[in-house]
Order: structure tokens, then sequence, then C-alpha cells
């Protein structure tokens, strides 16, 4: 797209928004393009947007710049007068489609024959559908996010003794180890196998039984990506997501949420080099805003589907306000899956 063009969009969307006032709020998760992080009322990770469409009660028309399942966790969330809208039906998340709830019920099947109901604790991570939070929600379980996991893994021990975590076996994994946990009291269950690929033993002894589900982006961080970079650069701090697998989140420096990866180059002294293993727009914009300071990417990768949102198509959402792509939840299941997204925004 050339320039003339681009500024033109630019100008209609701020057009519309004014227009609209305080009867629009657009959100927009930190992985976005920056020109559509420019155009935002609200930026943050996937806890923050959904915290915000909780409490933000007065726009009628929430426009959601991120993946589908975040788009869809505000349609949860949100007041019965609201409407949300997501500028791309087709931007999904990898990780989110790698446990469905046929998968995820039969397997919850398995797994409470063998330990009980009363003894496990499904907890679910933000990335998957509406279907998966509300099988949480029935089952006495809750929604977490990368900022939260560890403080949601000390709520479902303080209710169960076992945590079965699904889709991110990562996240699920990295929390474990900063809780203590021993690495053979977790298991993975490898969805394709009878019993997970484990005997009832090992399912009696786990306190925690991880899904086998991945990030694309993330786990393509390898350690070597971190010891060239420290050979590189040796005075520089290294801060990864906690999608990233275990070996990459032991050495690097801090781990952390993509808004705590942003305080943390906030908070660092001017003139420090801090090397970022997430995803590349995020790490272009923390560059761009910060000059003082040299931000490197551990490796550059970038998440297709938050990159398919676009100026666009985010204009085709404001000039149809209310009626194009919007994210609605069957009621059959709404009530269950806001059950255990409130139980995170409680933690
Ligand atoms: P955050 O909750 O840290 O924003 O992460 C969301 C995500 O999809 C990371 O890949
Ligand atoms: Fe999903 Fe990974 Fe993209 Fe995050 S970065 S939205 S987990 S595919």
């Amino acid at each position: 797209m050339n320039n003339n063009k681009k500024n033109e969009i630019i100008e209609r969307i701020k057009t519309i928004k004014k227009e609209l006032g305080n009867r629009l709020v657009i959100l927009t998760h930190h992985y976005q393009r920056m020109d559509i992080v420019d155009l935002c009322d609200f930026k943050g990770d996937s806890f923050g947007l959904s915290q915000k469409a909780a409490t933000d009660k007065n726009a009628e028309y929430i426009v959601f710049c991120g993946v589908h399942f975040m788009a869809e966790s505000a349609a949860i969330l949100a007041q019965e007068h609201q409407k949300v809208q997501i500028p791309d039906m087709g931007a999904g998340c990898w990780m989110a489609d790698m446990a469905d709830s046929y998968m995820v019920d039969n397997t919850w099947n398995e797994v409470t024959e063998i330990v009980g109901a009363e003894n496990i604790t499904p907890l679910v991570y933000m990335n998957s559908d509406a279907e998966i939070k509300a099988h949480c929600g029935r089952n006495g379980g809750a929604v977490c996010t990368s900022s939260n996991a560890p403080d949601a893994f000390k709520w479902a021990f303080g209710k169960r003794e076992k945590i079965f975590f699904f889709p991110d076996e990562h996240l699920g994994r990295n929390t474990g180890n900063r809780l203590g946990i021993p690495p053979d009291e977790m298991i993975v269950w490898k969805h394709d196998k009878p019993l997970g690929g484990n005997t009832p033993e090992t399912i009696k002894k786990a306190k925690v039984i991880l899904w086998d589900g991945y990030c694309l982006v993330h786990t393509r961080f390898k350690v070597e990506h971190i010891e060239k970079m420290r050979e590189k650069h040796p005075g520089a701090k290294i801060v990864v997501h906690p999608e990233c697998t275990q070996e990459v989140v032991n050495i690097a420096d801090a781990t952390g949420s993509t808004s705590f990866i942003v305080k943390y180059v906030d908070s660092a002294p001017i003139g420090s080099t801090i090397i970022i293993g997430t995803e590349i727009n995020l790490i272009k914009r923390l560059a761009a805003e910060n000059p003082d300071k040299t931000i490197i990417p551990l490796f550059e990768s970038l998440c297709p589907n938050m990159y398919k949102i676009d100026l666009t198509n985010l204009l085709a959402a404001l000039e149809n306000i209310g009626e194009l792509n919007t994210v609605t939840i069957p009621e059959r299941i709404k009530g269950d899956a806001r059950l255990a997204l409130d139980r995170m925004l409680e933690l």
C-alpha cells in the first residue's frame, strides 16, 4: 500500500473514532503492527485486555485487534448491550487449535476415572476456544494467562491436589518449575495416544498433567540463540515469554507476559541492551519507542495470525460498526465460560 492510500485510511479511521466517541473502544494486543497500536484506545497483554473488556461498561462497540480467542473472551465478559468485532475472523491461534472440546472432554473423563474428579482441577490457558473455557467452568476450574499462571496454580492446588493444564505444555511446565514441582510429577498428555502415553500409575503420581500443545512462534527460540547472543552482547539482559521451552526459560534473565516484557524494557537503565524472545512486532515497537536502549530480537519470529489485522480490515470493521465480523458466544456455553474467566479475574 502506498503512503497516500495509507494516510487516507488512517484519517478515515480517526474520523470514525471521533464520530463514535465513547461509544467505541479499540482494544489491541501488544503483538499488533505499529500502525494499529497507534490507533488503539488501550493496548495490553491478554489478561489486561480481558480486564478492560470486563470493566469498560460504557462503550457500545468493542473492536478487538488481536486473535479470535481474545475477542471471544471479550465477548464473554462484555455487557449484554456491547458488541465485539474482530477485523479479521480468520485471525486464529495455532496453539488454541491444538485442543478441541471433544478431545478435552474425553481426556477429562479418562483422567478423572483414574484419579477422581474431586482430586483434580482443570486450568485452561486463555489461548483456547470458548467451549474449552466452559468445560473448565463446569468442572470447578479457571482460565489463566501468562501473567497470572503461578497464582492460578496456587489457587488450584489450594482446592485439589492435582492440575490438568491445557493447551500449552510449556507455560504449564515453566509455571510448575517456578513453584518447585518435581519434574517427574509433571507428565505430558499426548492427545493422540491411549491414556496420553501414560500409565494409570504415572497419572496417579502426577501433580500436573500437561496437554501437549505449543506455540510455533515461541518454540522456535533455542538455547543456541541465547548462547550466540550472550557471546555477541556480553552485558545484555535476555527476557523471554513463558511459552518458550523450559531450556530457553531456564537460562534467560527474566520471563513474563507481553506486558511484563514491556515493563522490563521501560524500567531498564538508559544505555542497556535487552534481547527479547517473543513475537517480532512487539520487539520492533519496543526498539522504536526506546531509542536510548538497544533492543534486539533473540530471533525473528512472527505470528501470522496477529499480522492478519491491518488498516484495511480495521477500517472495514469501523465502517460497518456493530455489523461486520461480530463475535458471539452460544448461550449454551457462555455462563460456564464466564465462570472460568471470572475465577481468573478474582485471583
Ligand atoms: P500475553 O498474555 O503474554 O499477552 O500472551 C498472549 C500470547 O498469545 C502470546 O503468544
Ligand atoms: Fe497463538 Fe503463538 Fe500467535 Fe500467541 S504467538 S497468538 S500463542 S500462535
